[in-house]
This record gives C-alpha cells, sequence and structure tokens, in this order.
C-alpha cells in the first residue's frame, strides 16, 4: 500500500482548476506535518493556506511550476492549482530548518494523493515578490510552496538510460515521463 501510495504521488503541474478544494482539506493535511518528525522536536514550520481564487492569483506568478521542456512557461489559465500550501520557518523558533520542510512537504503529497488530489513541490520561487503580495511578516522564512490540485496530466515512471540524463520531459500526446536511477545505481555500499 506504501509503495502504491509512493507512486501515485507524482509532482503533477497541469490540474482541473475548476475542482475546488476545501480549506478543511488543507488544515487536515498540514495537520499530517504537524504530527511529524522535527530535528530537536522544535517544529519552526508555519503554514499559509490559500484555496481561493484571488488569493491562488496572488501567489500562482511567483513560483516556478515548470522546469523542462524550457519552451513550456507553466499550466495555462484553467489548468493551475486550486490550492497551495506555503511552508514558511519561523526564525524566532530557529534560524535553520534542516530537513524539516522537506519532511512535511512530502507528509502533504502523500496525505493529498490518498485523498485522490495530487500536486507539487516548488522551491523555485520569487521570496521578497511572494512575500509582498501575501503581506508575510519577515521573521518568517518562504522555504517551499505546494501546489495543489485534482491532476489533469498522466506521469509515467521510466528508468534513466545509458546517458544518465534525468531531465523529465512530454510526449506528443501530452504524458509526462520522468526518468528515475536504477535500484543498483543508488546503493553504494
Ligand atoms: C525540494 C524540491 C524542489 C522542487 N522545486 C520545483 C520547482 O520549483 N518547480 C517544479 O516544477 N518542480 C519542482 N520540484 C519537483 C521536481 O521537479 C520533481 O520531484 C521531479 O521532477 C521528479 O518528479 P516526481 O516528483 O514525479 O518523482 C521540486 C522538488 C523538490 C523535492
Amino acid at each position: 500500500m506504501m509503495r502504491d501510495l509512493v507512486l501515485k504521488n507524482r509532482s503533477y503541474r497541469r490540474f482541473h482548476q475548476e475542482v475546488a478544494i476545501e480549506l478543511e482539506t488543507l488544515t487536515e493535511l498540514v495537520d499530517l506535518a504537524r504530527l511529524s518528525a522535527s530535528a530537536r522536536n522544535l517544529q519552526p514550520l508555519k503554514y499559509v493556506l490559500s484555496c481561493d481564487p484571488q488569493k491562488n492569483a496572488l501567489i500562482f506568478p511567483h513560483i516556478a511550476l515548470t522546469a523542462y521542456p524550457k519552451d513550456w512557461r507553466g499550466p495555462p489559465e484553467g489548468e493551475r492549482p486550486s490550492a497551495y500550501i506555503l511552508i514558511l520557518g519561523d526564525t524566532e523558533i530557529r534560524r535553520s530548518f534542516g530537513c524539516d520542510h522537506g519532511i512535511a512537504a512530502q507528509t502533504v503529497l502523500l496525505g493529498a494523493t490518498e485523498k485522490g488530489l495530487g500536486g507539487c513541490i516548488i522551491g523555485s520561487i520569487q521570496r521578497e515578490e511572494l512575500r509582498k503580495a501575501l503581506d508575510i511578516p519577515p521573521h518568517y522564512e518562504i522555504l517551499l510552496v505546494l501546489a495543489l490540485g485534482k491532476p489533469k496530466e498522466r506521469v509515467i515512471l521510466e528508468t534513466v538510460g545509458p546517458n544518465g540524463d534525468t531531465r523529465y520531459w512530454r510526449d506528443s500526446e501530452g504524458i509526462h515521463h520522468v526518468p528515475k536511477r536504477r535500484l543498483d545505481d543508488i546503493i553504494v555500499g
């Protein structure tokens, strides 16, 4: 079951934008992160939730929901995320956040996948612009943005080829392909 959930939990970048996500759903997902591991149990992460179209529109321009293919500028209106969870680090609790936010992000996404949703972790963020747009106080560091929605694309995992290229790509039918390294190539001892 865990393997099925992990396999289903892909990074999605195109969504049925018209399918709304309730604030209660976002709250349930953050509650999963709240219950997860945290270095020294300091729990320095805070969250901003967004599921209304006006607030979503303030966030989207400041995230790069794309990397390859280079000519794709991200999802058009109608295929954008229905909700976002911003993961913030409270610098009044800790100056650095280790991998707490990675654990939180994966936990939220696994929870979203279980609910039939999907999303993407976004680290490529125009942080100061986003801070201004949402009026986020300076003692919160913007660590990651999680985009969420009902996925509108098919994602296929495949094995990295002999040239070692790990770049994901999209075929002529719009299917998104993600190469993963072989198990033998990552266990080194
Ligand atoms: C820390 C982190 C930051 C990421 N930042 C971005 C990003 O800024 N934009 C984006 O489109 N995808 C981003 N991704 C998603 C990766 O591109 C994705 O995980 C990778 O292509 C593998 O696909 P998969 O998640 O379906 O296995 C990020 C993932 C991680 C873990």
